[in-house]
């Protein structure tokens, strides 16, 4: 979900809209905004995307210089009208937009209704209008002070009343909010990039930190506050992204454009890394007798960040021997994991913020692990709550299925394998010369897969009426398998399932029938006879082959029906160029069965709610 508040001398509408349509691509189920005028306050919402809400308003008269706004990813209560924020309090007189969820809301609403209280909604965030509102005796600092000691659970929220023109109040727990001071106004949102039309300098609010954002006869501030309401002194940063990144740039969607930044992506984040033969990462805060200590890895992820945890659990053990286990963060948090002080838990999300890595950072922390975590943003909870950090440079990712991100994490995570592998001693630094050579050389192969895709649309064709897919693949092939069924079904909405090729025969094979996509990782490898079995065990019950194999192999020919050649790498890099086919292979049977390729139905790039 996005937040977004304006209070300052332009019509909000305008700056609430422009502010959402920058973070659609976190959720757009439905989108409202409420708009302030001499006090009054008008709500709008729309089920859909901003675009329809646009629509409505541009007809609307709905003049005002201060409003809230809210991008919703359905959690409590259905993407309706009822359930869009903003969200008000029985007499209409105080609006609020939420991110989150309040986990006691149900005990909260049940004594807000005995206590007079009507509700219009099946959302959590209502109960927040009404404990407002409960709360409300003259100052709407305090009495969101007053409501949000109620509330459990994790919440990023904006509050604007009629009493108060020209005032918002933000606060939050658990969920981002950043407020900025612009050329014409303040303003407050949940994420850095509806902000940064306005300005560069923002403020990430800590947790249980309030902001009072005012603009009164044309003058703006911005004062911060503690749980107490005693003030505090807060720290801007500078946020030097291109603004460009979020725009398409001349290709047709943000997906394709974001597939065509990674060779880039991996150059940037490697770029600095290797100094006189040595992995730097100052940033990790570790000593190397710390590091030499490590004797157990977890990496922690979800979605396709679980992806990049599962290629580096095979580089991590080859390189360095250390243990590693990859778990979905959801599961980590919820068993009782085996953490020791020389354990480190690798946390890997490309937003920063997803509720369940973090709540597994906290968890792991608590145990007494050391905890790396590996974002894409910069400041971001991940980025705060770990022992050390390592961003990678993707730059700002809007397409929610994650391409550029993956590699970004794949390129972080390979370097971190080399790192303990040569302080384990599995590596010597000519070893990591080397790697590092032949890593950074994946820029150079990824453009060369991106210069002529017209294989890989050919493939796409044929398979693009089926009901379901396959792919196999072994080793590294294997994980590459995962993220290639992954980004095929976010996209296209086919199903589509992963397998390690062994795995074949003691089940799926049995889904086989003629023209049943099996799509298979075959490049060189030392398991690629096994792969090539694999293959025809699939091809003799007529499945439709389509092979991902290194540039060269003739012989592939021979059992596929479509090849897609990439360049030639070791083994231990063919997750980052064989990765590209697949997610323009993705792509393509997405456009071909006329989806959004950008913003797939029921999907978030960002799940702050657990
Ligand atoms: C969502 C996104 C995925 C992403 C996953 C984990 O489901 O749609 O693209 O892989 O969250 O997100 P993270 O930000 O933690 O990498």
């Amino acid at each position: 979900c996005g937040i977004i508040g304006y209070t300052g001398t332009l019509q909000a509408k305008d700056v609430l809209i422009n502010g959402l349509k920058r973070m659609e691509y976190r959720g757009y189920d439905s989108a409202g905004i409420a708009v302030q005028k001499n006090g009054a306050l008008s709500v709008v919402h729309r089920v859909g995307k901003v675009a329809g809400l646009e629509e409505t308003v541009a007809s609307m008269d709905l003049e005002g210089t201060c409003g809230v706004g809210h991008t919703r990813w359905a959690t409590h209560g259905k993407p309706t009208e009822a359930n869009a924020h903003p969200h008000t309090s029985c007499a209409g007189d105080i609006a609020v937009v939420h991110n989150g969820i309040i986990e006691n809301f149900a005990s909260l609403k049940e004594e807000l209704i005995a206590a007079g209280h009507t509700f219009t909604s099946e959302t959590d965030t209502e109960v927040v209008a009404h404990l407002v509102e409960e709360n409300y005796e003259g100052d709407l600092l305090a009495a969101t002070r007053a409501a949000v000691r109620r509330l459990a659970g994790a919440y990023g929220i904006a509050v604007v009343c009629e009493q108060e023109p020209g005032v918002i109040i933000a606060a939050r727990k658990d969920s981002p909010i950043i407020v900025g001071k612009g050329k014409t106004g303040a303003l407050v949102a949940s994420d850095i990039v509806a902000l940064i039309d306005e300005t560069r300098d923002v403020v990430v609010l800590e947790d249980d930190t309030f902001a009072k954002l005012q603009c009164k006869d044309g003058e703006t501030t911005i004062d911060y506050y503690d749980l107490y309401g005693n003030p505090v002194e807060v720290e801007a940063i500078h946020v030097d992204w291109d603004i460009s990144a979020a725009e398409k740039g001349g290709y047709p969607d943000f997906m394709l454009k974001e597939i065509y930044d990674q060779p880039r992506t991996v150059r940037d984040t490697l770029a600095g890394r290797l100094v006189n033969g040595h992995l730097q990462f100052d940033e990790l805060a570790l000593t190397p007798e710390e590091l030499a200590a490590i004797d157990r890895v977890y990496i922690i992820a979800c979605g396709t960040s679980y992806h990049a945890g599962l290629i580096a659990k095979n580089l991590i053990e080859m390189w360095s021997r250390i243990p590693c286990e990859v778990e979905v963060a959801s599961e980590f948090r919820y068993r009782n994991p085996i953490i020791t002080p020389s354990t480190l838990v690798v946390a890997v999300s490309q937003s920063g913020e997803t509720a369940d890595t973090l709540a597994a950072i906290r968890d792991a922390r608590i145990k007494g692990a050391k905890v790396f975590g590996i974002t894409n943003v910069v400041g971001s909870p991940v980025a705060r709550e770990s022992d050390g950090v390592i961003y990678i440079k993707a730059n700002k990712e809007i397409a929610v299925a994650a391409t550029k991100s993956f590699l970004g994490q794949v390129a972080a995570l390979t370097m971190l394998a080399m790192l303990l592998g040569q302080i384990k001693g599995g590596l010597t630094t000519a070893q990591i010369r080397m790697l590092f050579r032949e890593l950074a050389d994946t820029a150079l192969q990824i453009e060369q897969i991106l210069a002529d895709t017209s294989a890989i649309d050919e493939a796409a064709a044929a398979c693009k009426d089926a009901t379901s897919a396959l792919f196999i693949g072994r080793g590294i092939g294997a994980t590459i398998c995962y993220e290639g069924a992954l980004k095929l079904k976010e996209i296209s909405y086919l199903h589509a399932e992963a397998y390690a090729a062994g795995e074949m025969k003691h089940g799926p094979i049995a889904l086989l029938h003629e023209g049943f996509p099996v799509i298979a990782v075959a490049t060189k490898s030392p398991t690629y006879d096994k792969v090539v079995s694999n293959i025809q065990e699939s091809k003799a019950r007529g499945a439709l082959i389509v092979a991902i194999a290194t540039e060269g192999d003739e012989d592939i020919k021979k059992h596929a029906d479509y090849v897609i050649y990439v360049p030639k790498v070791r083994d231990c890099f063919s997750a980052i160029t064989a990765s590209v086919p697949l997610q323009l292979f993705a792509r393509s049977i997405a456009l071909l069965r006329g989806c959004d390729v950008d913003q797939p139905r029921n999907l978030a790039k960002s799940v702050t709610v657990e």
